[in-house]
């Protein structure tokens, strides 16, 4: 089984308006709800591409519900942890004026983070599990290093997508793939990486500190993986016109973690296709709207 880790999940209110008068009352022209959170969006993804999945993530009032029921309605299994305080967020988007106002959401009390160290209990060998993105801070900045303590003699395939130590923390527990994109690799050296020698040079730098496998994002740019067999590829991007590129980095790891099934080769390739189908729309793309980048 594949799993996904959400400590903070949202539901993204977005709002098409025109220009906006501050003071004002104004209205929309119309409105949508999409399902948020860097691990909800690999198990989006991964679901359409038609890989059994489960989100695991921490959720409270109608807003936690409604989220566990719109995955469930895409397929997705749920493993929800219910807070007793508080509401999953709602995070207000206005693309029109390029503004968006995300919520705190609720805080996880100790009781609901011993109910999620419990289930990790129950993932096997060969499971997936997917760690993306920031913690909130109500939580201890080093459980993502403490899942993975937890997991070491199990077997357990880890994905870590997160930036700065939270990523370079977890690498002696050898996470199965990392994929940071190019501004956080150069955050990490701390300095700019300009052509493909410095950038699979910091790669196996990441390898050296325990990462199998590390995928480069470079949005437009492309993607450089570099193996835990030592091989390297280079994917060119698609050329697309972007809407959003929201989702496009947790895309590509869900497309990366499907083609795993053919080859590395094969995962760089429908990552990219699935990172680049993200970016061309609002939302995650459809199953449809990825396989029309692989030929
Ligand atoms: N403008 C673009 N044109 C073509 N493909 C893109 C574009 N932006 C993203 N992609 C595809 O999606 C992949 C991941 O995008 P990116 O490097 O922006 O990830 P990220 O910064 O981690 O994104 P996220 O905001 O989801 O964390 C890219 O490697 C590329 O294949
Ligand atoms: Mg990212």
């Amino acid at each position: 089984m594949i799993y996904t880790v959400t400590f903070n999940p949202a539901l993204d209110y977005i709002m098409t308006t025109g220009e906006i008068n501050i003071g004002k009352t104004n209205r929309s022209k119309s409105e949508e709800i999409v399902y948020g959170g860097k691990g909800i969006n690999v198990s989006v993804m991964l679901s359409n591409l038609g890989a059994e999945n489960t989100a695991i993530a921490f959720a409270a009032g109608f807003t936690g519900k409604e989220l566990e029921r719109a995955l469930k309605e895409k397929n997705i299994n749920t493993e929800f942890i219910y807070l007793e305080k508080g509401m999953t967020r709602i995070n207000l988007k206005l693309p029109y004026i390029d503004t968006e106002i995300n919520a705190a959401g609720p805080e996880i009390d100790e009781k609901a983070l011993k109910a999620f160290f419990i289930k990790l209990e129950s993932l096997k060998e060969k499971d997936i599990l997917v760690l993306a993105g920031s913690i909130p801070k109500s939580l201890p900045q080093n459980i993502y290093e403490r899942i993975m303590e937890k997991l070491q003699h199990k077997n357990v395939k880890t994905v870590v997508d997160a930036e700065g130590e939270l990523l370079t923390n977890t690498l002696k527990y050898k996470p199965f793939l990392i994929k940071p994109n190019i501004h956080e690799l150069e955050g990490i050296f701390k300095k700019a990486l300009t052509n493909e020698n410095e950038v699979l040079t910091a790669a196996k730098e990441l390898q050296k500190m325990g990462a199998l496998n590390v995928l480069v994002s470079m949005g437009g740019e492309g993607a450089y993986l570099l193996t835990e067999n030592g091989e390297s590829y280079y994917k060119a991007a698609h050329k697309i016109e972007v809407k959003s590129a929201v989702g496009a980095g947790d895309s590509m790891v869900a497309g990366f973690i499907k083609g795993m099934e053919n080859s590395y080769e094969y995962a760089l390739a429908l990552g990219t296709a699935a990172g680049a189908a993200t970016a061309s729309v609002n939302g995650i793309a459809e199953k449809e709207d990825v396989y029309k980048f692989i030929k």
